[in-house]
This record gives C-alpha cells, structure tokens and sequence, in this order.
C-alpha cells in the first residue's frame, strides 16, 4: 500500500511498530491468500498434536466444514502442558486484581496445577468427556480454571455471563442439559455485591438436569447451600481426590470444546458450538499477528470472559501463545474514574483491548483522569463489539495512546471465533473502520440479490471463505444453524451485519440488520427482552427496538401492551424494568417502557420493529405494503 493512495483521514504504523512485528505483513497476506490451508496449517504446527491430522480443510458436506479432519489434540494441554516444559513455567499466565484490592499472580505451573487438581473434582463427581458444564461467575481466575478444567477432561463448558440473572441462566441450563453448575457466591461490582448464588438457586428451582452445584467462595457473604447438591470449591480442591496431576483427554480436532449462547434473529438463544482443533488454531494466529504478543508483554483484555471475547482472547488466546493476560474483576470508574489507567501504570500492561462503550464511558470524564498517570508502557490497543465512532477513537488515540500506539478495530463475532476484518501492525488506520479482513479470509458486501455492492454502497456483509475458528453448529439444531447462517446466499456465511466499503477496500461495518440489539457491546435480541416482559402477569404483548445512546452504543426501547384490568402508571413501568433485569440481567433493562394500545404488525402478526424505529427517530417508515391496519 502506498501512503498518498489512500483516502481520508489516515494514521500510519510508526517504523517502531512495524519492525518489531511478528507479521510481515505483505508477506502474509499473500502467503494466506495464495494458499489458505496451508497457511492455517503452518500456524497450526506450531502448536501441539498428539497426532498430526490428514487433511487441512474438508469441504465435502457443506456448510458443515471440517478442519484438522484426523488430528488429535487438546486445547488445554496446548495453554499449559506445552509451557510447563519451557522456561514459561516460571512465567506469569494470568494476573488477578478484584476490585476491592485483592490480588493474584498464577504462574502456568499455577494455572496448570489448578486446573488439574480441579479436573480431578470434576471427575470425581462424574463428569465425563462430551458432558456439559455450565459456569457462571464474575471475572475471577477460577473462571478460566474451570474452563481450562473442562477442556482438559473434554467435558463441554458453558459460560453464562455473571451479567446475566435467573430466566437467561435458567433457559441456558436446560438447553445445554447441563449435570454441574459451577458458580461463585458472589462477585464485586461498583463497591457491591452481586448476589450470584442466590440468583442461581432461583434458576436451578425452575432447572431439573443440575446434579451438582460447586461454589467459589469470593465474596464470603452468606450463601444458601443445599444439602447434597451445593459443595464449596475450596472444599473440594483440599481433598485427596483433588491430585496435581490430571491425564489430559486427546481430543479430535473437532470434537466440541464448548458452548456459548448467543442471541438471534428469532426466539431464544442459541448455543454455539465450537472445537478444540480449529478454534485453537484461529485464536492463537490472530492474537499472536494482530495483537503482536511478545514474551515480555502484559496484555489486557478489559472484556468479560462469560462473552465470546473473553473466551478467545482473555483465556485460551493469550494461553496458547504463553502470554501474561491481565484480569480486573470490578468496574472501570470504581472507585474513580481512573482505576483503569491505574492499573495500566501499576501492572505495566502493554496491549490493552477493550469496547467502544468503555471508552465513550471514560471519555466522559475528560482527560484528566488518564493524565495524572503514566501510560507509556502501552504500545497497542484495540476494540471491539460495535463500531467506534471516530471522535471516541482518535481521544483513545491520542490521550490514552499518545498517538504512538495503533488501534486494532476488530470485527468479529460469537460465530466467527476468532478476528475476521482486522488492522494488522503494519496497517494504516482509518478511525470507525476495522480496515481489511484477515489474510486469507474473502469477505464481501453484497444485495439483495448476492450481488457485490459498488465501493460506498451499504449492504449485507458476507464471508465467502471457510476459517478453522468458525462455528461448526447451533448445538441440538443442525437445521437452524444452516437456515440461519447459509440460506439466504448459497455459499456464502451471513453475519447479520451491514456494512459498506470505500474506494480504498476499507470496510465500514454500520450495524446489526436484524432483530440484534448491541447494548455496551453486549448483544440481546429484542426476542429476550420481550419475552420477559410478557412473563409479567400486566403484560399481554410487548416490542423492543435499539435507538442510539451516546455511551452505551444503542439503548433498548420498548412498547407495551397490558393486559385488561391493568393500568398505566410510573410504579408499574418501574417495576417491569425490574422484572427484566430480574429474569435477563441488568444489562437487559429498558431505557424507556411506553404504554400503548396497539403495536404495528404484519398480515402473519410479526411485529414491525422498523416501523417502530423509524417513527422514534423521526425518520420515513419507508414499505407499509405489508403493514396489518
Ligand atoms: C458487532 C463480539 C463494528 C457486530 C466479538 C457483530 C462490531 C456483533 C465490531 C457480534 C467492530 C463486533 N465494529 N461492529 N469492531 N465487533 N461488532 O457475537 O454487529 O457479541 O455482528 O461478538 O458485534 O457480537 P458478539
């Protein structure tokens, strides 16, 4: 790329950063799209195989893709294992701040004897390779030990975000049929505590597969426990069962290595499933090119392991690439605004990664905060979850970067596993732009019709090639992942996102286009929302839509209809705001809950949200041809 080609408002990659990065850039790029599976497979041997596999890619039975078809691996083994025989040993793997002040450091020769003293837990309770395990706690190291744990015995973990509250818990247990639940007391949030026992004790009330619940005591409040189904993890990791040394289960490349639910277009969440060959080798390539990891670096991803981010790039990323990854359990402005920039002094941290709306969220507080505190040890930073408007961009850029420092806007998503439109070191930057996608990957921006859009049209956004960390299902529903994901244009994966591309092939991605609602990163579909409205006895129908919100990205809106007998009134509203945070999690309460008669439909009853939306913003409601009345 040459400099005065591209159009704009454009940051170039010092000589500094360029250098020292792993990736050759141009080198990459055409080595990956010259060859993709050999690309993907190079990377992949730089990790450990029981048994090496005996084709890259299988495409036969589309689009249910196969990569390392016939290897044999662990993911686990891979975070850990493989350093513990290395000076990595010795080296911090993860380093622990709660937010009232408590503090950790686990080496690897830690982290593995942990997880591995917990394994031994877990099959002494019966767990079993293929069975599932759901976790729910706040961001604490135990949360990657048990992940870790998991993945070590093949059992399926599935982690629902400590956001979340009774109902999102309850329906995500029952999916998965999971035996054990493993759960902390509590977890600090803002200078308190939420009560995350108690909120699963409600759920298990209305969830029959639970057997056992193992608790991790980190906030020491008290806790119910039930007699023969509650044990205290402490508890069990001091008996003999709980040994040091735990075999690992050699996996094949596409046996699953867990869950995570997502929302949709329709009805409730879905489990998304991904593998220990393919993701591992995806997670591990990306952050190690993007993100330029070095030994001697202190990397922090600011996201929360219960989401697709914190799994990639909090635990099994920087893991497989023997890095010292940071965790903060609280919140950014606890107890003030500058505890971030604190602890990026404190810890020295190098890489920091983190949301748009953390960043619009400290912002506010002008730059003083981050100025009282020297930030140079940072090189690189990044973002993901939303699109970043370019004046929270350039304010990361330049007060929390100095301008020395690149931002990686990454695009990608629960789906995807891994980063797909990304900035690599070398690239230069447009400010909201995630600039071009991975080496190798072919991404489009295509019409109604599957037809490519002309540069600065706005269309669906598409990807056209297979990657290892792809999805490979919706767990229990085969048929939904590909009517989902594979339908609408035949060969060719659709991401629910519209997007354009400039003259420079930079893409700009603007937003979900479907009943998707990005609330501080965090993604809801209007399904849950309103689902939990009409599970209160005043409720008879109800309609969530985003509309902007300065900090938060987008904001949920929503319109009710009540039942005959009720009435309107603010202690009402109030109290089914609480009901949705009460049944999804805090995250999921609405901004605004309007009372009204009716709500506009289709012939068949599908609520039109756009037509709700268009009138809340004052905009054209454009087609009504399909509008009921
Ligand atoms: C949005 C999060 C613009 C997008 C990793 C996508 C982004 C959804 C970006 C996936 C970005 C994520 N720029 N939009 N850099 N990153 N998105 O599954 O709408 O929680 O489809 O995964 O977030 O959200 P998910």
């Amino acid at each position: 790329m040459s400099e005065n080609e591209l159009s704009g408002e454009v940051y170039y990659p010092s000589k500094q950063i360029v250098k020292k990065a792993h990736a050759k850039c141009e080198k990459i790029y055409e080595e990956a799209s010259t060859n993709l599976e050999e690309f993907w497979a190079k990377e992949a041997k730089n990790l450990h195989w029981f048994k090496k596999w005996t084709k890259t890619l299988d495409d036969s039975n589309k689009p249910f893709y196969k990569w390392f078809v016939g290897g044999k691996t662990n993911i686990a083994y891979n975070c850990l294992d493989v350093h513990c025989e290395t000076f990595r040993r010795n080296k911090i793997a993860m380093i622990w701040e709660g937010e009232n002040g408590d503090l950790r450091a686990l080496s690897y020769f830690a982290m593995k004897r942990e997880t591995c003293r917990f394994a031994n837990v877990l099959k002494s309770l019966g767990v079993k390779k293929g069975d599932r395990v759901t976790i729910y706690m706040g961001r604490i190291p135990e949360l990657a030990i048990a992940m870790l744990a998991c993945a070590r015995i093949g059992a399926i973990h599935s982690v629902v975000y400590g956001g979340f509250s009774v109902e999102a818990l309850h329906e995500r247990l029952e999916d998965s049929q999971s035996k054990v639940l493993i759960v902390a007391d509590g977890a600090y949030q803002r200078g308190k505590i939420v009560e995350l026992k108690k909120i699963a004790d409600e759920a298990l009330q209305r969830a029959a597969t639970v057997e056992s619940v193992l608790v991790v005591k980190r906030t020491g409040h008290g806790v119910n426990m039930e007699a023969g189904r509650d044990m205290w993890y402490h508890e069990l990791m001091n008996l003999p069962i709980a040994n040091n040394s735990c075999s690992v289960e050699i996996m094949d490349a596409e046996d699953p290595l867990f869950l995570l639910y997502t929302s949709g277009t329709t009805g409730k969440p879905k489990a998304i499933l991904h593998t220990h060959g393919g993701y591992m080798v995806g997670t591990y390539t990306t952050l190690k090119y993007v993100f330029d990891i070095h030994e001697e670096d202190r990397y922090w991803c600011a996201a929360d392991p219960g989401w697709i981010t914190g799994h990639s790039y909090i635990v099994y990323g920087p893991m497989l690439n023997g890095a010292t990854s940071f965790l903060y359990e609280g919140a950014p402005t606890h107890p003030y605004p500058n505890r971030w920039w604190q602890m990026i002094e404190k810890y020295g941290i190098n890489i920091l990664y983190t949301a748009p709306t953390a960043i619009r969220g400290l912002m506010r507080y002008g730059d003083a905060w981050p100025n009282r505190h020297n930030l140079s040890s940072l090189r690189m930073l990044g973002t993901v979850g939303e699109p970043i408007n370019p004046e929270a961009w350039r304010w990361y850029h330049k007060v929390i970067g100095k301008e020395k420092c690149p931002i990686m806007d990454t695009w990608w998503q629960t789906e995807t596993g891994m980063f797909m439109i990304t900035p690599m070191p070398c690239t230069p930057l447009k400010p909201g732009s995630g600039t071009k996608p991975f080496p190798g990957l072919v991404m489009d921006i295509v019409d109604e019709d599957g037809n490519s859009v002309k540069p600065n049209e706005e269309g669906y956004l598409v990807i056209k090639t297979p990657w290892p960390a792809m999805l490979r299902t919706i767990y229990n529903d085969p048929d939904r992942y590909v009517n989902q994901y594979w339908s609408r244009f035949p060969g060719m994966y659709l991401t629910g996102d519209s997007a354009r591309r400039d003259e420079d092939g930079y893409f700009w991605v603007i937003g979900r286009v479907d009943d998707v609602i990005k609330v501080s990163g965090y993604r809801l579909g209007t399904a849950e929302i309103e689902s939990a409205l009409v599970s209160h006895p005043a409720v008879a129908e109800a309609a969530a839509i985003g509309l902007p919100h300065d900090v938060k990205g987008n904001a949920i809106h929503t319109y009710v209809i009540l039942r005959s007998g009720f009435v309107g009134s603010d202690k009402l509203i109030e109290e089914l705001r609480q009901h949705v945070g009460h049944e999804v999690g805090p995250i999921a309460k609405p901004e605004t809950i309007e009372i009204v008669d009716s709500l506009p439909k289709t012939r068949s009853g599908k609520i039109m949200r756009r037509v709700l939306k268009a009138k809340a913003l004052g905009h054209d409601p454009g087609n009504l041809s399909t509008l009921e009345e």
